[in-house]
């Protein structure tokens, strides 16, 4: 009795996309718009889905690997026809099915939920999720018999001058009664067969009719957000989706206590959390599953991405990439900040300083153009200007220490592995190939030599006298 199942429907090209890859593939947000229909499906509290993929598959099967069973329309001959393609996933399945398409990603949770609630309390057979709108042009029109039950859908290039004026239309989602489901699709693939249905496409909306026809029920269920029809044929159309996507984010944010003074170029996804008082400027996109703490500063034009910053960062001009940055940090401006990388609490990253896969202890600093990279840092070091550790022979990683209080001279270049001992020195300039034992200086370049007049005895060319 319980029993659902779902199956999205992707197999579609969408020209206008001018794409190489399937339309439900298009991103909003930069997820995928088949990646919001599935959250909302499995949010809604079903696991077993079943998505029919077609034009492109391929990219479809790399991206949805084995988080869901697909199965493969090798002609897209209509809606109809691709459900039925997952003929055997619905008759394995059983119990409720719900239809949707892979393209509108603003389906959400409550409103699958709230229909199966109505289609079960209903007794219905079919129930088809309706919306109204402004207009319809293009949609398939919820056609109502006198006493207001639902009698049928007709799409736009069937419908005579009467029903094209209907402004409720189909949404694409449904909840089925699978075995019904199936007869109606096997009766209308049969009439496709025989010549007595001559439509171009096989068409889903149908089986609403043909169902009917059996004495089984089929009801309506009425979105609250008209939103949840919407969808992108083209790019300038997915433009729009994502600005309404990005509005919604970010008007969340700020309700709950976020400050963004201007929302130009400020992009955030779904999945960051972000505490009070916090101020994220003009050209920030925070991806992915990132946390930002409370009194934080975020941009200008930074990239945060699957990252956790914690309270009171200044993160300016910067990016960072699955990566944890401890409070009271200060970063930037323009740092990189590369996976599996640690940065402690009050430390400050300044210009044109790379970090990759380390760990930098409390209190140190690092404040210009450096790189450190598979490296782990001790608390209040002091990194020169201009110093790199060299991580990496050719063919092999190796990893830097650099013990607490350690004082690293301007172009120090530290050859992995190396560990440089608790507050030792190097001195500026230094290529450190050995251990630097605790309290020490490595002095590890060449003496001077001074010429003594050697220009009036040479007389380069800018000094002819
Ligand atoms: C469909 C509905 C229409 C509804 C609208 C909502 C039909 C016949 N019409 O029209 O009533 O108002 O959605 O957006 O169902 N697809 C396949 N295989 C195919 C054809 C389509 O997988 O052979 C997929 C597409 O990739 C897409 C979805 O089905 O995700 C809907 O197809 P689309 O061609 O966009 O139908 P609409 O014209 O939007
Ligand atoms: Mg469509």
């Amino acid at each position: 009795m319980d029993k659902k199942c779902a199956v999205i429907l992707a197999a579609g090209e969408g020209t206008r996309m001018k794409s190489k890859k399937p339309k439900a593939l298009a991103e909003v947000l930069f997820a995928p718009m088949i990646d919001w229909v599935i959250s909302a499906v499995k949010e809604s509290g079903i696991d077993d889905i079943c998505v029919v993929k077609g034009f492109g598959a391929e990219y479809l099967d790399a991206h949805l690997a084995d988080s869901c069973k697909t199965v493969l329309q090798s002609e897209r001959l209509g809606t109809g026809h691709a459900v039925l393609q997952a003929g055997s996933f619905i008759e394995k399945n059983g119990g409720d099915v719900l239809v949707l398409n892979g393209d509108a990603p603003f389906i959400d949770a409550k409103t699958i939920y709230d229909a199966l609630a109505l289609h079960r309390k209903e007794g219905n057979s079919v129930t088809v999720i309706s919306t109204e709108i402004d207009d319809p042009t293009g949609y398939g029109r919820i056609i109502r018999s006198a006493d207001g039950s639902v009698e049928r859908i007709v799409e736009q290039r069937d419908a005579s001058a009467e029903e094209a004026a209907v402004r409720e239309v189909n949404s694409g989602a449904f909840w089925f009664e699978g075995e019904a489901l199936m007869r109606a699709l096997n009766a209308l693939s049969e009439k496709r067969a025989s010549g007595e249905n001559t439509k171009k496409e096989f068409y889903l909306t149908d089986a609403l009719e043909e169902i009917k026809s059996y004495g089984l029920r089929a009801g309506s269920f009425t979105a609250q957000s008209a939103d949840i029809i919407l969808g992108a044929n083209d790019r300038v159309q997915l433009n729009e989706l994502n600005e309404l996507a990005r509005r919604r984010e970010l008007e969340k944010h700020m309700r709950a206590g976020v400050s963004i003074p201007c929302t130009d170029g400020v992009i955030i996804c779904p999945g960051a959390k972000i505490g009070r008082d916090t101020v994220i400027l003009t050209g920030s996109v925070i991806k992915g599953d990132s946390v930002i703490g409370e009194d934080c500063t975020i941009g200008p034009d930074s990239l945060v991405e699957n990252s956790t910053i914690e309270n009171g960062v200044s993160f300016v001009r910067s990016v960072c990439y699955s990566s944890n940055i401890l409070s009271g940090a200060d970063i930037g401006p323009f740092v990189r900040i590369r996976p599996g990388s640690v940065i402690g609490k009050s430390v400050h990253v300044g210009n044109f300083v790379e970090v990759k896969n380390s760990t930098i202890g409390a209190d140190t600093k690092i404040s210009h153009l450096s790189y450190i990279g598979d490296s782990d840092l001790g608390t209040g070091i002091n990194i020169g200007c201009g110093c790199a550790t060299a991580n990496y022979s050719g063919n092999k990683k190796s990893r830097t220490t650099i013990k607490n209080g350690a004082f690293i001279g301007c172009h120090t270049c530290l050859v992995a592995p190396v560990e440089v001992g608790e507050n030792a020195y190097t001195a500026a300039g230094s290529t450190v190939t050995e251990d630097v034992p605790d309290n020490s200086l490595a002095v590890a370049r060449s003496r001077q030599t001074v010429k003594k007049g050697w220009v009036k005895i040479k007389q380069p060319y800018k000094h002819k006298i």
